[in-house]
């Protein structure tokens, strides 16, 4: 499997969106597009960037009965979508019908990823309001285990947990991995980075960058830092 740098397109309207793509007239970045963008715009944006040769990572995080996911993701195999995601909380069987909907007739399928515990989430909050009782590391591997399990691709992790991930859930099962910041760069809200390279070495195989690309002054130039970190 590839490696590759994932942009995260965390704008709020198709305009802002096309104005950043438009920078890229070499190679057409893999994108990653989240619910505001997603719920802003609806799946014309999916198609738009999909016309315009970009791969895309649809970031929905997907967790409702086993009937509805399945549903739900046959409608985003149509879209064409090369990634999507859901909560591996939804359960093994939430998991595997997500697989069965998301298969095409000719059994080609977007790439699936799971989201175990948000990071947003710590071991305290988990206690207290979830009720899980068990240390996160744990229950995240647990779950990247769980979805390893039902058939799923890899997961969505920190890079620093992406080593623990391949040891628990082998070589193949893939690791996304935002939470990356150039060593020469703003940190911002993320709390445990990673640069391109260390990411690269630990083993992530998709990295997600946001702001050190979008906010760049030059985000054609530090998409190409990235990729050359991390890629090449
Ligand atoms: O701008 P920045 O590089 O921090 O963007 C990272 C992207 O990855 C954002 O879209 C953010 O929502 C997403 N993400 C994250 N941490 C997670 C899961 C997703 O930063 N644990």
């Amino acid at each position: 499997m590839g490696k590759d740098v994932i942009i995260a397109c965390d704008f709020d309207s198709a305009e802002k969106t096309f104005a950043f793509l438009d920078k890229f007239t070499g190679r057409k970045p893999f994108v990653k597009i989240g619910m505001e963008l997603y719920y802003a715009e609806g799946p014309s944006i999916v198609k738009e960037i999909k016309k315009r040769g970009h791969k895309i990572f649809l970031d929905l995080k997907l967790h409702d009965i086993p009937n509805t996911v399945k549903k739900s993701m046959a409608v985003l195999s149509r879209l064409d979508v090369d990634m999507t995601n859901l909560h591996a909380a939804g359960t093994k069987r939430m998991m595997q019908a997500a697989i069965e909907g998301l298969t095409r007739e000719d059994g080609t399928r977007p790439m699936l990823i799971a989201v175990t515990q948000l990071t947003s989430t710590d071991e305290e909050t988990m206690k207290t309001d979830l009720l899980i009782n068990e240390p996160i590391d744990k229950v995240v591997m647990h779950y990247a285990h769980n979805a390893m399990e039902a058939g799923l691709d890899g997961v969505v992790c920190s890079p620093l947990e992406a080593g623990k991930v391949h040891d628990t859930c082998g070589k193949n099962f893939v690791t996304v991995t935002p939470g990356v910041r150039f060593a020469d760069g703003d940190i911002g809200d993320q709390k445990r980075v990673m640069t391109p390279a260390e990411a690269k070495k630990i083993g992530s195989d998709y990295i997600v960058v946001g702001r050190p690309i979008t906010a760049a002054e030059d985000p054609v130039a530090a998409y190409e830092r990235c990729v050359a970190e991390f890629v090449d």
